[in-house]
């Protein structure tokens, strides 16, 4: 069996969307345009958008017995995902997400977990060849932390190298989690909630890059939507900044997704481009998703994405 060159460990959810003028105040009740039920999950996304860009992937992760869970295998495996360890749990239902869409392309999202949440220690050790001969692994924090920090440790002796999506944030993550991610990545709603600063301006984004790397972060990546991303490394720890490209956003729901789906893609098969130039590439193939509809049915494949982020 050939290893996947990116390991994706996490979610996959059913996305029930409303699409609607403004975000609801407190107590409010608004009209929806439309409701549409797509494929997401912070997990599958980032696995569907690598896939997309060309990568060979692998998704770790359970889906439930229902109708939806086999369906959305199926749909996984069309999109050229391994899916030798994602398991379906016939017990539970998937999980599921109801995200609330406003004009201007802000959303909000409700998770339930579902099936998510059995993503246990068996499953990682299961798919240990992949993880250890895999050359990017990826988490977010949609799925158990201890299963998390379990595959963390076991590629610590691994070839690859790690992507922690801490996404959506816990405000007392198991520290490990910090110490043991090559990249660690948030957008400034996560990072506020991980280090209480409130991420209004770039350099406010600099001073969580800081906090981060004092938690024993190696390298920290913060996204900023349409202000860009600000990162640093341990070789070169003062922040550097990426802008954006600006366009009219219809839809930004998995475009933090599509980021780490292009980061992950990027350092596999471009392992000598700078991470500068990776991050200015996967902000442009995010600004393309958001201005489309749902999160993985916006992903670009590589044939619709301009030759030079191939070259
Ligand atoms: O990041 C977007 C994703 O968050 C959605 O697809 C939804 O399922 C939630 O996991």
């Amino acid at each position: 069996m050939t290893s996947p060159k990116i390991v994706v460990i996490g979610s996959c959810n059913i996305d029930f969307s409303s699409y609607v003028p403004f975000l609801p105040k407190l107590g409010e009740t608004l009209y929806a345009d439309k409701m549409v039920i797509t494929h997401g999950g912070k997990g599958a996304n980032q696995c569907v958008a690598a896939a997309r860009l060309g990568a060979s992937t692998a998704l770790i992760g359970r889906l439930g017995g229902d109708s939806t869970g086999k369906h959305y295998l199926k749909d996984l495996q069309k999109n050229g995902v391994n899916t030798d360890f994602l398991t379906i749990s016939e017990d539970i239902c998937s999980g599921t997400a109801v995200i609330t869409v406003a004009k201007n392309g802000d959303n909000n999202i409700v998770i339930v977990p579902g099936a998510n949440s059995k993503v246990c220690k068996d499953d990682i050790s299961k798919a240990t060849s992949f993880i250890m001969n895999a050359d990017v692994v990826v988490f977010q924090f949609e799925t158990p932390i201890a299963a998390t920090v379990e595959a963390l440790q076991l590629l610590q002796k691994g070839k690859g190298k790690s992507i922690v999506n801490a996404a959506p944030a816990l405000a007392n993550p198991d520290g490990d989690v910090f110490k043991l991610s090559d990249i660690f990545c948030v957008n400034e709603t996560e990072a506020e909630i991980l280090t209480g600063v409130r991420v209004s301006s770039i350099d406010a984004a600099e001073t969580v890059v800081y906090k981060l790397r004092e938690k024993g972060c190696k390298v920290v990546v913060i996204t900023l939507g349409a202000q860009g991303v600000v990162f640093a490394t341990k070789e070169e720890p003062t922040p550097v900044h990426v802008p954006a490209k600006q366009v009219t956003a219809v839809d930004t729901t998995g475009a933090g997704d599509v980021f780490i789906g292009a980061m992950a893609y990027y350092l596999a098969y471009y392992p000598d481009m700078s991470l500068k130039e990776n991050i200015r590439r996967c902000c442009e193939i995010a600004a393309v998703t958001i201005q489309t509809a749902g999160a993985q049915p916006s992903f670009p494949h590589r044939r619709d994405l301009p030759n030079n982020l191939f070259q």
